[in-house]
């Protein structure tokens, strides 16, 4: 496996103060494999585990049972430079992004600052025309992005800008926790078409979280369902969505509106004919 969790659990609370324990995650395994890019879609209600499980496989929040492994290495157990590449290759794109971004400092850093550091530009003029060039990619005006502080943009300008910089940055494998919860639904499309192309014209896996089992369709090899910090399903993208064994993934599939017939997400095929009568 390229990025995988290993029968992980993940307890919160029951220390002092810490409130009663809770299991977040119990016994979930789950991975992009080595080899052929691919995209891992994650959905489930919410408070199933998805963001937790994202936090997990960036190296951010250990595991109460169970090992975390990119590469086939323990994160956890990882030297020096070995972690630095996990770093460098593992990027992500968050689903509330203001706590990824440092408040006292321009968002230029954000862009400009991995550009030199990862040796994608070697001077201060490239790096910024690479960042402008992303940004235009996800529809932000660089001369209305560049200068500006986090709170000085909205939610959604601050996931594109993260999407942006994984755009940039060309990662190995792409963790996206709701990439465009934010965004409306016009450039949700134009967004998740940008993360498409990374993967598919750059050989970036991607695990992408979300609660909307249409685009997950759209986009996924493969799809795994969650609820209460279990994967209740996994398999290929076709057949959870167009023969679910789990009566909670007949529910979600149940629950999908039929295709907008203005927009095209190649779901075409059949997905209203799960509907109920
Ligand atoms: N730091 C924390 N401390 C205590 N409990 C937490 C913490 N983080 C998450 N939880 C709990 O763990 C469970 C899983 O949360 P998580 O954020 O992973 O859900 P989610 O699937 O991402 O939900 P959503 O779709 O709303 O984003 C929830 O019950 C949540 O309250
Ligand atoms: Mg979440």
């Amino acid at each position: 496996m390229l990025l995988e969790v290993d029968k992980v659990e993940v307890a919160f609370g029951g220390g002092i103060g810490g409130g009663p324990r809770k299991l977040a995650l119990r016994g979930v395994s789950l991975g992009l494999p080595a080899g052929r890019p691919s995209i891992l879609a994650v959905v489930g209600e919410s408070g199933s585990g998805k963001t937790t499980l994202t936090r997990l496989l960036l190296g951010l929040l250990q595991p109460t049972a169970g090992v975390v492994r990119y590469g086939g290495r323990e994160v956890a157990a990882m030297d020096a430079a070995a972690r630095a590449g996990f770093r460098r290759e593992v990027q992500a794109v968050f689903q509330d992004p203001f706590g990824a971004f440092n408040p006292f400092y321009p968002v230029d850093r954000m862009l400009l600052l991995p550009a030199r550091r990862f040796g994608l530009a070697d001077s201060r003029a490239a790096a910024r025309a690479l960042a402008e060039a992303a940004l235009t990619q996800v529809g932000l005006r660089p001369a209305e992005t560049l200068g500006r502080y986090p709170h000085q943009l909205s939610g959604g300008q601050r996931q594109r800008l993260m999407v942006a910089r994984a755009l940039m940055l060309r990662p190995r494998v792409l963790v996206a926790d709701e990439p465009v919860s934010m965004v409306d639904a016009s450039l949700r499309a134009t967004i998740l078409q940008n993360l498409f192309d990374l993967h598919a014209q750059h050989g970036i896996s991607l695990l992408y979280v979300t609660h909307d089992l249409a685009t997950a369709y759209q986009v996924a090899d493969r799809i795994a369902v969650m609820r209460h910090g279990e994967v209740v399903e996994e398999g290929d993208a076709e057949a959870v969505i167009h023969a679910p064994r789990h009566p909670y993934t007949r529910a979600l599939v149940a629950a999908v509106p039929p295709p907008d017939p203005t927009v095209s997400w190649g779901l075409e095929d059949g997905l209203e004919g799960e509907a109920p009568a």
